[in-house]
């Protein structure tokens, strides 16, 4: 079978729509060489000396991690060196990290989440790197927050790396959804999968149940009938998966189905995930590979943002499932 890198699918974007430019497509490779380096931190480990707590707190006062640190340096040292990007935004970092004036200024906004699923980084589950690419309005100077405040509808791209038995990147550049899996000898993000289609009926469902207390009626309703079963109103049996990192739930509901639920509840008021590094560029992935991202009420994509770091209820995965969630919640 012959097979293509993620530099041959960029070009063959770039010829065949001129949606993809020469710079995005740089800056994609300059992010995926990003990811390359963290996942080759991630795969050392103790012998690293990368594992444990950094003994810092991020603005969302969550204690940070060493990798989470590492990732975030790895992808601004990249992206400083690519000049592709005017601003980048990071969950390890408050303000936007506005690139050094070096004549390569480029223009677009990056937004990641350098490691997502810490809580699973000491224990060797899979975790892996979440970006959004905006563009950087056309206004003269360095990009202030405004400048971010954009939908998800506006994405140019979107991916993530899952860092586990092998390393994945996924990517959609607004014309469907592609996998590539890092090829170690070659060093190159091989395309694996060129078409993902997530199945739009599902018996896999993803919750925290610990929330259970918490959670608004029509999730419960949701749930509950899920539970049920064979003898429920669904008339078939359900199977829980939750990971913790949102980066290999979402890898396993675009392989082969399932809806992946992060709901606003009585706790978590505004949500638990972040809207512009975490829900935005997976609601672009799902919806591009024939799935549905939700906050309940909303399309994700639709959700006009406010803060950098602004929560959102997550509803995505399987079409089916996606709108029997939300019409339980209209
Ligand atoms: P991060 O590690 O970047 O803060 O994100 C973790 C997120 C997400 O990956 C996962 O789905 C969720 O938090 C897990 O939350 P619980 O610990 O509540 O299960
Ligand atoms: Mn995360
Ligand atoms: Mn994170």
């Amino acid at each position: 079978m012959r097979r293509i890198t993620l530099t041959q699918y960029l070009i063959e974007q770039q010829r065949a729509s001129g949606s993809v430019t020469s710079e995005l497509r740089l800056l994609i490779e300059v992010v995926a060489r990003a990811c390359k380096a963290i996942s080759h931190a991630v795969g050392k480990g103790a012998l690293a000396d990368v594992l444990g707590g950094a003994g810092s707190d991020n603005v969302q006062g969550e204690a940070q991690k060493k990798l989470d640190l590492i990732s975030n340096e790895i992808l601004i040292e990249a992206n400083e060196w690519g000049g592709h990007l005017a601003a980048m935004v990071s969950e390890e970092m408050e303000r936007p990290h506005v690139m050094p004036d070096t004549g390569r200024k480029g223009g677009f906004l990056l937004l990641v989440d350098p490691l997502d699923g810490s809580s699973n980084i000491d224990v060797n589950v899979s975790i892996g790197t979440i970006f959004s690419v905006l563009r950087s309005p056309p206004e003269g100077g360095a990009p202030d927050e405004k400048a971010f405040m954009q939908p998800g509808s506006k994405q140019v791209a979107a991916g993530f790396a899952v860092y586990g038995p092998q390393t994945i990147l996924v990517l959609t550049v607004g014309n469907g959804t592609v996998g590539f899996t890092l090829d170690r000898e070659i060093g190159s993000f091989v395309m694996t999968q060129p078409n993902i289609r997530i199945p739009a009926d599902t018996a896999e469902y993803a919750i925290n149940s610990s929330n259970a207390r918490n959670w608004d009626v029509p999730v419960k309703r949701y749930i509950d009938e899920c539970l049920a079963g064979k003898a429920g109103v669904r008339g078939k049996d359900f199977n829980t998966r939750w990971i913790a990192s949102m980066v290999a739930d979402v890898y396993r509901i675009i392989t082969r189905g399932g809806i992946f639920m992060y709901p606003r509840d009585a706790k978590y008021k505004d949500g638990r995930l972040r809207l512009m590094y975490e829900a935005n560029p997976m609601a672009m992935i799902v919806e591009q590979a024939g799935g549905a991202a939700t906050d309940g009420k909303t399309r994700i994509l639709d959700i006009q943002p406010t803060a950098l770091h602004q929560r959102t209820g997550v509803v995505l995965g399987s079409k089916n499932e996606v709108e029997r969630v939300a019409s339980y919640f209209s």
